[in-house]
């Protein structure tokens, strides 16, 4: 199995786009990215959506806070008036993100109501004054990330003047979630499943535009999965989500066959978790923040169920001691282990 991206994934920006762990409220926070970096140590990996308004209310530093291993790392904005999205940008500089990313994809309610994500597909313009004055703020690369349409919009001619609008405005790389977002009566976890994949649709975007770079994203699930919708196609590289985040090994193995990297092993993985978890309790951060996002280490493994749950239960408990996590792991390379021999 090959699988060959256009220019071999790097773009002009020097970043491998290869391979990236999708956006995700609530899951890829900072503990999460950490944990993804030892599985795939040249992931482009993203922030959950922070909006402009939030950083400008509230600050910068409550949501962009992260390890330096996190790197390479994008900021996904949400957002829709282009002199906030730039002041934001502007309230962030400091962090050092490497890509800041336009969030035009997430089809939530409360994300409609403040006009931006999903339904901006309807305004190209709009989002290419956004991008344009967000490149504006900054020098790292402004990207995209969308859909192929919204509700009944076409989705040959819709998607190509949304996107031409976009590249006007000199964004050159975009993330395109693989279907439609129903505004109208899906929830947004549905907007996640119902529309069809139309993995066809973006790789005909990526040979009409061969300036831009379009990374695929959407129900990739493995290795094969991704060789099977890339094949033959343009794309620069792959966007990976509920995979990534349900079965982290998979992760691992996705980034081997893409990026060439070896992940570390699970005892050191383990290892480097137990020390990354202590020093982050020093600092007043609860157990379960970090291990809530391990859970998924050990599918289709023999143990799962019991690793699972002994990480779940046991990292909850008061004084749980980040040794929780090296203990988990060795049971699990234990179990097995035996089951090999
Ligand atoms: C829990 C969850 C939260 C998400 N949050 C965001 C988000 O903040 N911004 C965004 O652009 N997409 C978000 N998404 C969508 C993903 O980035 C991705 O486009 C989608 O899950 C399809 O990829 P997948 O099939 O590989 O999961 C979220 C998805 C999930 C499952």
């Amino acid at each position: 199995m090959s699988m060959v991206f256009k220019h071999n994934g790097i773009g002009t920006d020097g970043i491998d786009r290869r391979l990236s762990v999708a956006p995700m409220m609530d899951w890829t926070d900072r503990h999460c990215r950490f944990f993804h970096r030892q599985l795939a140590p040249s992931a482009l990996l993203f922030t959950e959506m922070v909006t402009a308004e939030a950083i400008l209310h509230a600050g910068a530093g409550r949501f962009c806070r992260h390890d330096g291993a996190e790197h390479p790392l994008a900021l996904q904005l949400g957002g829709s008036d282009p002199d906030r999205l730039a002041s934001a940008i502007e309230a962030v500089a400091a962090f050092g993100f490497d890509e800041i990313n336009l969030n035009v994809g997430c089809p939530s309610p409360r994300v409609q109501s403040g006009s931006f994500g999903a339904c901006l597909m309807a305004e190209p313009e709009l989002v290419a004054r956004c991008v344009s004055k967000m490149a504006q703020a900054t020098d790292v690369p402004v990207t995209v990330k969308c859909r192929i349409g919204i509700d009944d919009m076409d989705e040959m001619s819709g998607l190509d003047r949304f996107v031409d609008a976009v590249a006007s405005a000199r964004a050159r790389i975009i993330y395109l979630h693989a279907r439609k977002a129903w505004l109208d009566g899906l929830s947004p976890r549905e907007n996640r499943d119902i529309p069809p994949l139309n993995y066809s649709r973006a790789g005909m975007l990526a040979e009409r535009c061969p300036e831009l770079d379009i990374v695929l994203n959407g129900g990739l699930c493995s290795a094969d999965d991704i060789a099977g919708a890339t094949q033959g196609r343009q794309f620069a590289g792959v966007m990976i989500g509920r995979a990534a985040y349900k079965t982290p090994l998979v992760l691992a193995d996705m980034a081997s066959q893409i990026q060439g990297t070896e992940p570390a092993s699970l005892l050191v993985l383990g290892e480097i978790m137990t020390g990354y978890a202590r020093a982050q309790m020093a600092d007043g951060t609860p157990l379960h923040a970090i291990t809530r996002h391990m859970l998924g280490l050990a599918a289709g493994m023999k143990g799962a169920k019991q690793f699972r749950r002994r990480l779940g239960e046991e990292a909850r408990v008061q004084n749980a001691d980040p040794a929780l996590i090296m203990d988990t792991i060795e049971q699990l390379v234990a179990v097995n282990e035996k089951s090999v021999a």
